[in-house]
């Protein structure tokens, strides 16, 4: 059913989510499973946020940004509250700050989504002051991820942790993962299985490498002038690097409309940079880009959704026609776009969080790009099948993309907010 009603039911719904998870100046992924203020899931909430109440999907962006670090970091967690339920909690981070925070980072989507809020802001008045504020803050953490996470001056930065990536246990870290030393691994107990089943999460094994990195950091007292470095995990993604590369064009255009020209041309600088080398990430065999390990000195055999979603980026012509090829085929292959690993690998899970369960924030992502790309019937597939997810699941963290099972937490609010997000136009909301 695909009534006007219906659809206005749908966005409702979403609406309710959204307020449900609001913990007042931050909004929880879910309660339970997620307890905290994660980085980019509230860069993305923020944007589905403001069709409900501007000023507070301002608040969102603010809240994450006032615990920038010093040297400029935005972190993955902000632990605003105690929770027995999450771990790894504060004591394990040990980051040494008065409200805690892990000492990683998450995918940079905050350039998008303030020159998103900036675009569509109906108060003006307030998007001036909000976004001249960000800028800094924005342009800050561009800075850093450069410096640190791009020592040798490449043009890419590498992620020294898979969680750095949001795409936790893919496929693309298998082998980096495993070279990670697991000696001297505190004993710990995981709480996620505690919210969720344990055929939809990371292994054990996977676990003890994230926690092992955690330790090693740790023990360098989180100081980013040494931790890529010395990481025994550091992997450029194809798929984080487009976002940021994506970050640093939207904040260039904002910063020319607000007359901070060095900003501007500082991050256009580190765009065109970017694009340039992800080049060096394109794979002739699987059509798509793939990652890069840092440590091992070679390319990544994994055909994952981190590849296409290079397609955020401004890439050229011919390799996007090639990723609107890759999801073409690959749709064929699955019932609900876009499966997060391609099924004919024979390590693809189709219910195992990010080794082939399909993603409605990955799926906004890639038909962003995609439009920008002019591949307008592959988007309206993309939203459509976001959107059935949505009528036969729920509003679930993940879905296999073969037979829609909703996976992993249930009332997920950047699901929420995506959902928004495709029914947002009055045309389409009807
Ligand atoms: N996604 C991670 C977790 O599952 C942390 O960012 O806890």
């Amino acid at each position: 059913m695909n009534t006007s009603a219906h659809r206005r039911d749908v966005y409702q719904r979403a609406a309710d989510i959204l307020t449900l998870n609001d913990r007042g100046h931050y909004t929880v992924p879910t309660s339970g499973l997620y307890p905290f203020q994660w980085n980019w899931d509230s860069c993305l909430v923020a944007i589905g946020q403001q069709q409900l109440d501007e000023a507070r999907a301002w608040t969102e962006l603010n809240t994450l940004f006032e615990h920038q670090w010093d040297d400029g970091m935005v972190p993955h967690i902000i632990f605003h509250v105690n929770d027995e339920g999450y771990f790894p909690g504060p004591e394990v981070w040990s980051t040494g700050r008065a409200i805690q925070t892990t000492g990683i980072t998450q995918p940079p989507v905050a350039g998008f989504a303030a020159s998103r809020l900036f675009e569509r802001a109906n108060d003006k008045v307030l998007a001036r002051t909000q976004a001249a504020a960000l800028l800094t803050r924005i342009d800050r953490w561009h800075e850093w991820f450069y410096r640190c996470r791009d020592p040798q001056d490449t043009g890419l930065v590498a992620l020294i942790h898979p969680w750095e990536s949001g795409r936790d246990n893919s496929i693309d870290w298998d082998k980096a993962l495993a070279a990670v030393p697991t000696e001297g691994l505190q004993p710990y107990q995981r709480r996620d299985l505690q919210h969720t089943k344990a055929d939809h999460r990371p292994t054990m094994a996977q676990y003890d490498g994230y926690i092992s990195l955690v330790q090693h950091f740790r023990s360098l007292n989180w100081d980013n002038e040494r931790l890529h470095d010395a990481s025994p995990f550091r992997v450029v993604d194809p798929g984080f690097n487009a976002i940021l590369i994506r970050s640093c064009s939207e904040i260039a255009a904002l910063a020319e409309q607000l007359g901070e020209h060095d900003i501007a041309t500082r991050n256009r600088d580190r765009a065109m940079a970017g694009l340039m080398a992800m080049e060096s990430l394109w794979s002739e065999q699987h059509q798509q880009y793939v990652c890069y390990d840092r440590v091992a000195g070679e390319h990544v055999d994994s055909a994952s959704v981190g590849g296409l979603l290079a397609a955020f980026a401004d890439i050229p012509e011919a390799r996007m026609h090639a990723l609107a090829k890759r999801i073409d085929t690959l749709s064929s292959a699955v019932n609900f776009l876009i499966p997060s690993h391609d099924p004919a690998d024979e390590r693809y899970d189709g219910k195992r969080y990010w080794r082939g369960p399909a993603w409605l924030i990955i799926n906004y992502l890639i038909a962003d790009g995609l439009e920008r790309g002019g591949f307008d019937s592959l988007v309206e597939r993309i939203e459509s099948a976001s959107l059935q997810l949505i009528d036969e699941s729920g509003f679930a963290e993940y879905y296999d993309p073969n037979s829609g099972e909703p996976c992993g937490g249930s009332t997920f609010t950047w699901t929420a907010a995506m959902v928004m997000e495709f029914l947002q136009q009055p045309a389409k909301a009807g």
